[in-house]
């Protein structure tokens, strides 16, 4: 298999169709829920009587209502685009043609060496229409094809001078699918009933309608017609057998169930989450635990939100099972390598598993020999298949680009987790169980959401948000500080209650407003004292906590949690965030500039 050189990753999705009923259509509701991977602009090759036909466009897939006016077929290939490489224009948008028009193809990833490669091509007389990496594979191909008359055999040669992480797919005129991947994810998906298959970057993608998806692995070429699908290494040519695994009715779950934004039903699905945790079997807790005890040091990594989770599980793991951990930021563990040894444990939640920056610091810990555990919510991801322990969120899908469903289930892994390595499981589960029971019953009152509303209304007034937090709430209130910023476009900025006095009380003055979410732990009286030199700056505390405290400006009432207080807390502030980014008319689904779950490095 050829090697990644560098973990870029290009945030792009692909659908393919081939079955009895009409492609464009089946596209266009396939690269919907693909959308969250990009949505710069689309594009959809179907192929019919004996002719391709490609219809592109600057936007997102979901602005379509209906299917387009593209010919009736049964086989083709879509892809929307996130593009970090040549401009969002119609003209550079996937599927992009053959110059004879006997294929499309679209990628997801990034071809390194493209200008090395565009050089040899135009020096053999190869023009070039688009800004795009991906054209340079098509020309590549038909350059291959002058040295055989197999597509398939070109499509192998031309893939394997690519370098960089990236995935292809193409489709002929005679509604052939030819699809090969190295690094960004590739999943068939089969309906056995009526032959229908779909090869695509997610599971959730075509969940509903298939009893199987098979995980296509890095060096391999899936090849499929309306008659058969085959599997390849690509290298070697060796056929693979295709192990097809049961998809969760989980996973079909992608609807808004009611709900005006995806958020709102993602927070309301905070209970349920946790709840799937505790039917977990405890086998590959235990298992988990006995590696941690064993482990010299468990550094626990991810990005954005998954980051904060990882600092909030090596909290858990620090404070209830005395390990030593560290919580790291995928992007900034480089400085780390160097001390990663055979006897260090690395935890990754990650929602999607396909993050670059964490699958980075885990292809060096794996280099290291470094035991690799995975919290995961996509099913087969690559980060699952890096891990010695890959374990399932099984949370179902989350749509909206804010997470919050997943990061309370991280951060509820995390504490069963190390309660698991502490011998004190049992306790642990009593504790999420009630937990679950309670922010269920928070969830549904209308009080909850009458306050926090009226809450929300005051802080979108403000320029400047500030959240105060220490020990159990510390990173509970930087990750209200990130949902702020995402749902508002404004600055929030999560202070250490204990670093207060260091430089950020310079800022404390009237009109100033301070969020903090409180615990009655040890470092109660800390807090207490950090609120009080906020107010007597003048500045207006709102208190998220089981008991009005004295100093609290505005009480927001949370149910009494014991060790698990600081995972209810997080509940109000994605609310907070939730009415505030309403209030302003953000899109609150897809807030503007970034991803939902593969970063560009
Ligand atoms: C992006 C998303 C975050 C997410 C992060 C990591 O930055 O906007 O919400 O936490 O990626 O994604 P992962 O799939 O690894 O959880």
């Amino acid at each position: 298999m050829r090697t990644i050189t560098n973990l870029k990753i290009y945030m792009c999705g692909i659908f393919g169709y081939i079955g009895d009923s009409n492609a464009s259509e089946m596209i266009v509701r396939g690269l919907k829920r693909l959308e969250y991977r990009g949505y710069d602009s689309w594009g959809i090759a179907v192929a019919a009587k004996h002719t391709l036909t490609v219809v592109k466009q600057v936007g997102p897939i979901g602005d379509v209502e209906k299917a387009l006016t593209l010919p009736s077929s049964h086989a083709g290939l879509g892809h929307t685009r996130w593009a970090t490489h040549g401009r969002v224009t119609q003209r550079n948008a996937h599927p992009h043609f053959s110059t004879d028009k006997s294929f499309a193809l679209a990628q997801n990833g990034i071809v390194e060496n493209y200008k090395e490669l565009q050089k040899q091509l135009f020096q053999l007389g190869y023009t070039f229409h688009t800004e795009t990496d991906t054209e340079v594979i098509v020309r590549l191909i038909e350059y291959e094809q002058t040295k055989t008359t197999s597509l398939l055999d070109a499509v192998k040669q031309a893939f394997k001078q690519l370098s960089g992480r990236n995935t292809i797919a193409l489709i002929t005129t005679e509604g052939e699918i030819i699809a090969a991947r190295n690094g960004s994810p590739l999943v068939v998906g089969r309906n056995t009933k009526n032959g229908t298959l779909y090869i695509s970057s997610d599971t959730l993608s075509f969940a509903p309608y298939v009893d199987g998806m098979y995980m296509v692995d890095n060096g391999q070429l899936i090849r499929a017609t309306k008659s058969e699908v085959s599997c390849q290494d690509i290298q070697t040519g060796k056929s693979i057998s295709m192990h097809y695994e049961h998809v969760s009715t989980r996973h079909s779950e992608v609807d808004k169930a009611g709900y005006e934004h995806y958020m709102l039903k993602e927070i309301h699905e905070n209970p349920q989450v946790i709840a799937a945790l505790l039917k977990q079997p405890a086998k590959e807790y235990e298992r988990l635990a006995q590696a941690i005890k064993r482990a010299r040091r468990v550094y626990a990594v991810g990005s954005g939100t998954a980051g904060i989770a990882a600092a909030q599980i090596a909290f858990y793991l620090r404070e209830y099972a005395h390990i030593d951990a560290v919580g790291l930021v995928g992007a900034d563990a480089k400085e780390y390598y160097d001390y990663f040894t055979p006897d260090d444990l690395i935890i990754a939640p990650s929602q999607s598993g396909e993050t670059a920056d964490v699958l980075e610091v885990i292809e060096h810990a794996r280099i290291k020999k470094a035991v690799i555990a995975s919290f995961v919510n996509m099913p087969g991801s690559m980060m699952s298949r890096l891990s010695d322990f890959a374990f399932m969120a099984q949370a179902g899908p989350e749509i909206c680009v804010m997470s919050t469903k997943i990061f309370v289930s991280q951060i509820a892994w995390g504490y069963l987790l190390a309660k698991t390595v502490a011998n004190k499981r049992t306790d642990a589960l009593k504790q999420l169980e009630k937990l679950s029971h309670d922010m269920g019953d928070y969830l549904q009152k209308p009080e909850t959401h009458k306050q926090l509303k009226e809450v929300a209304r005051i802080l979108v007034k403000k320029h400047d948000i500030f959240l105060m937090g220490k020990y159990q709430n510390l990173q509970i209130v930087r990750e209200g500080m990130v949902k702020f910023i995402e749902g508002t476009y404004k600055h929030a900025h999560a202070i250490a209650a204990g670093d207060l006095k260091h430089y950020a009380i310079t800022l404390m003055e009237k009109g100033v407003i301070v969020v903090t979410a409180l615990s009655r732990d040890s470092v109660y009286s800390d807090m207490m004292n950090a609120m009080h030199e906020v107010k007597a700056r003048g500045a207006t505390v709102i208190g998220i906590s089981a008991d009005k405290e004295e100093g609290m400006d505005i009480h927001i009432p949370v149910p009494k949690e014991a060790e698990t207080s600081a995972i209810m807390h997080v509940v109000p502030l994605q609310l907070l965030a939730y009415y505030m980014a309403k209030k302003l008319g953000n899109n609150i689904d897809r807030p503007r500039n970034i991803a939902k779950s593969v970063t560009v490095k």
